[in-house]
């Protein structure tokens, strides 16, 4: 069911700093910020031949990347996501697999303007598993 690994998120509370580590030290490519006040996050898009990794820096009170932070001071990877061709076929498969899709199930707009899902990590390894309709 699941495709092509779309990006591995990574939290930090120092964007700019994350930013320069991907672009000066590993020499890849890196997009200007974008907020996304939608999503309370902040994310930097770093290109990969194969995939990308998408760095989240809070946005605002609510954000939800903060308590992840609060657990994880130092930053580190805060989910994974994957494609899928159509994510209401795949959400009721995971609902009938017993997976728990987290808020109300009902696919929002993500980063790249198109829908996903967010499955709790409780049910797959400890790992937050955001799957996106390709
Ligand atoms: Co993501």
């Amino acid at each position: 069911m699941i495709g092509r690994l779309n990006h591995v998120a990574i939290a930090t509370r120092d964007l700019r700093k994350a930013s320069a580590i991907y672009r000066d030290t590993l020499g890849a490519e890196v997009s200007e910020p974008v907020q996304l006040p939608e999503h309370g996050v902040i994310t930097v898009f770093v290109e990969l031949p194969n995939t990308k990794i998408e760095l989240l820096e809070p946005l605002g009170e609510n954000s939800p990347i903060a308590k992840f932070l609060e657990k994880n001071p130092g930053g580190g990877m805060h989910h994974l996501c994957y494609e899928v061709d159509d994510i209401i076929a795949a959400r009721d498969r995971l609902k009938e697999k017993g997976a728990t899709v987290i808020g109300s199930g009902e696919p929002r707009i993500g980063a790249h303007g198109k829908p996903v899902l967010f499955l709790h990590p409780k049910d797959f390894g400890g790992t937050l598993v955001e799957l996106e309709q390709a």
